[in-house]
């Protein structure tokens, strides 16, 4: 192995998200892959991306991997369902190291996973109006029904930590109705911010509806692509931080937020202008 290659081993995993949400994805890799370093970039300046176009989502995903290049990262997630479904595949082609997002991976799972064939997706505007998860779900598993809805006050209500509000029982109990005669016996939460609802939406769902959360599957093939590419770290890191974090707005409110969600405690978020 060339040293070049061999010191990619040490460098770390780029993520990133419009906002905090991504910090799900970030811990199950934390969970799953303890041994690598992560950069996360938080777009907290221009959250949300749910409802923003194709256009503007590749563009600013285009931003946010040159500025991760530029850290030295050795692969990047692309830890938003949005992001993934609208920029994933221009930007594929363009990239010269892995790139992995989350749609695939969750899309997968519960392609495998459901028993009636029946599949519910919540996500962004964005996220179901791309019908990224049908074509996904529909490459494993052509005869699926896949039922999306779109769940837009979900994001600011995750945002504002209200995770156990009844204001967020309600809009989830008004946006789940959705499902209620439709029989589906796995749902997806297409969007990185609804993990951190799961408890309630399970409430709501019922304990016959296997919930799908896309980032514990991201992490496991996150795990395989390095493996693939010989650049899975093995542990022995010269001392560089472990992980670094970086918003293009509200620094304080993110480390609070991401202190509340992480195994691990942050002493800071770095603030970037990510347009320059
Ligand atoms: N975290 C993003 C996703 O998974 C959604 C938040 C947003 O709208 O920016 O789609």
């Amino acid at each position: 192995m060339s040293e070049s290659f061999e010191n990619q081993k040490y460098a770390p995993i780029g993520v990133f998200d419009s906002g905090v949400g991504g910090l799900t994805v970030a811990r199950e890799i934390m969970r799953q892959l303890p041994q690598e370093r992560i950069i996360y970039f938080g777009d907290t300046a221009r959250v949300p991306y749910g409802s923003k176009s194709r256009e503007t989502i590749v563009r600013y995903s285009r931003q946010i991997i040159h500025f991760l290049e530029s850290k030295g990262v050795k692969a990047i997630v692309v830890a938003c369902n949005t992001a993934s479904a609208f920029a994933l595949e221009n930007i594929r082609p363009e990239m010269k190291m892995p790139i992995i997002g989350v749609v695939k991976p969750g899309a997968k799972v519960a392609a495998e996973i459901t028993q009636n064939g029946r599949i519910g997706v919540i996500g962004t505007e964005g996220t179901v109006g791309s019908h990224i998860y049908t074509e996904m779900i529909h490459r494993h598993n052509p005869g699926a029904t896949v039922l999306g809805k779109a769940c837009p006050l979900f994001v600011p209500l995750v945002e504002e930590g209200w995770l156990k509000d009844p204001v967020t029982v309600q809009v989830a109990k008004r946006y789940l109705a959705y499902f209620q005669e439709s029989d589906i016996d796995t749902l997806i939460l297409g969007c990185t911010h609804y993990p951190l609802l799961r408890a309630m939406i399970r409430e709501i769902m019922g304990e016959s509806v296997n919930l799908v959360n896309p980032a514990y599957e991201t992490a496991q093939g996150l795990k395989r692509l390095l493996e693939q590419h010989g650049i899975s770290n093995d542990g022995k890191a010269p001392g560089e931080p472990m992980y670094q974090f970086y918003v293009s707005d509200a620094a304080e409110k993110f480390k609070n937020f991401a202190n509340s969600i992480l195994p691990c405690e942050i002493e800071e978020a770095q603030l970037i202008h990510i347009e320059e």
